[in-house]
């Protein structure tokens, strides 16, 4: 927020109170690229997001043009679903985006609800967000007064209608499949994929899950074009980047920040350095489900690509000679995720913070597939007997054996979250965990 580096799209309203309601949303030019668009043909519409390279903001930066053209052309009926669940730890951008802008959220839903002709339309709120779900559904209910939503939108005789659904606070419930499970009435677990849910998702009719950033977006690509949006970014990264910074920095907060910036700007020149004139150790860049960058990495853009292919990110190795491969062919570097920056200084207890990581995981997993279940409950066990100062000598390996029997057998990627920020600190941080493991053995021998 308080940053004056680059060019500012979904957090421009920041601060301005007025522009919560639809006056005042309305007196900052709100609503106008609707009637742009209504005038144009759904697919235009989609090619325009095509040409943006606008990303997901959710976590896994899949492209947003490329999701809309997977639904089937012939389907009678299709929805769109805004996941606005966000639990990731580190994370807490939608909040402040549906706070702050509701009605952009809205503008964005109805442009993208005309381009994929869907009419029965959802926004899943975390139920915590209690502000936020107060200012979101009296926004939605004065673009209904308005004529913006409803049966005859704007006198066109298209119908968007949306409905405002909170969930109830379990982080399985941000994945997408999950979600719609919940929407639906049934326990949130995750589906088995494919069918995906572009081709059948909600009650069995295609849908579309994307985030409260990536759908606030929208409007800018339709009023200013997607050259223009794709230009605003980096490589195949089209627009600007929300993130969350926490930790060890002087001043953390939420930001909006070109694609192209290094993590070493946005600690430095965005947040004011590291806090009492400390080193850095760590930055989880993306929620606590990606593996760490160390101090030497954090000269590389937070962009999608970049953090993945970067050659200057060492690729993970647990053991020497061993890479580990998530079994898609890529080496495991790390991902920009969902913008949660987690800034640790060298004071910083790493095998502690992993454990609790572990216990977040282990708590959240659905117990659905038996990997995660019972692997993500070995991580935490294990993992907190070396945060405690009681590890065994063979525990390294262990956690990294439990962590490979997790990754990619699992149905959601809840496992790979759990498994992968492990497998990632045990690679880049073994000293620290060797050192925790020795000073316990010299323990054991003392006692
Ligand atoms: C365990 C888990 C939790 C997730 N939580 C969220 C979440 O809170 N918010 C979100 O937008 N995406 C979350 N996702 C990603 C969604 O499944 C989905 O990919 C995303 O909503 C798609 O939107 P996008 O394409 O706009 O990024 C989660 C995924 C997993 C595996
Ligand atoms: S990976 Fe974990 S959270 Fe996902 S379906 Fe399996 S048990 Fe549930």
């Amino acid at each position: 927020m308080p940053t004056e580096i680059g060019t500012k799209l979904v957090s421009a309203r920041f601060g301005n109170q007025d522009a919560q309601t639809l006056a005042g949303y309305e007196k900052t030019g709100g609503y106008g690229t609707l009637r742009k668009a209504l005038a144009m043909r759904p697919d235009d519409i989609i090619n325009e997001v095509k040409a943006s390279n606008l990303r997901g903001r959710g976590g896994a930066g899949f492209s947003t043009g490329t999701k809309w053209g997977f639904v089937p052309k012939d389907a009678k009926q299709v929805h769109l679903v805004c996941n606005a669940d966000e639990s990731e730890p580190g994370t807490c951008k939608d909040r402040e985006l549906i706070y702050w802008d509701p009605h952009l959220l809205i503008e964005g839903m109805i442009i993208s609800a005309h381009a994929l002709k869907a009419v029965h339309n959802y926004i899943y709120i975390r139920g915590e967000m209690m502000r936020e779900y107060a200012v979101l559904q009296k926004a939605v209910d004065e673009a209904y007064a308005r004529g913006y939503l409803g049966k005859n939108i704007l006198g066109t005789g298209l119908e968007v209608q949306l409905t405002v659904h909170r969930g109830a606070g379990a982080y399985i419930c941000g994945e997408e499949t999950a979600l719609l499970n919940s929407l639906e009435g049934q326990r949130g677990q995750p589906r088995l994929k494919p069918p995906f849910p572009a081709v059948k998702g909600l009650f069995g009719n295609p849908t579309i899950v994307n985030n409260v950033e990536t759908l606030m977006n929208v409007p800018f690509i339709i009023d200013k074009g997607g050259a223009w949006f794709n230009g605003l970014g980096m490589g195949r990264s089209g627009g600007t980047r929300m993130v969350c910074v926490s930790g060890h920095v002087n001043k953390p907060g939420v930001f909006e920040l070109p694609m192209g910036i290094t993590f070493n700007q946005i600690i430095n020149d965005v947040c004011g350095g590291v806090w009492k004139g400390n080193k850095v150790k760590a930055v989880i860049p993306g929620g606590v489900s990606m593996p760490p960058l160390d101090a030497d990495e954090l000269d590389v853009p937070c962009e999608f690509d970049a953090l993945q292919t970067d050659e200057r990110i060492k690729p993970v190795m647990v053991r020497p000679g061993q890479q580990f491969d998530l079994g898609g062919g890529r080496a495991l570097r790390t991902m920009a995720g969902s913008g949660g920056i987690v800034v640790m200084d060298h004071t910083s207890d790493i095998p502690k913070y992993v454990w609790r990581i572990m216990k977040f995981f282990a708590h959240e997993s659905c117990g659905q597939c038996t990997p995660c279940r019972e692997g993500t409950g070995w991580l935490e066990k294990v993992s907190r007997r070396v945060g405690d100062g009681n590890g065994k000598p063979d525990d390294l390996e262990l956690l990294a054996s439990i962590a490979h029997g997790i990754a990619g057998n699992t149905i959601c990627a809840l496992g790979d979250a759990a498994a992968w920020p492990m497998l990632g600190f045990l690679t880049k941080f073994r000293p620290d965990f060797e050192a925790a493991i020795a000073k316990a053995t010299k323990k054991g021998k003392a006692a």
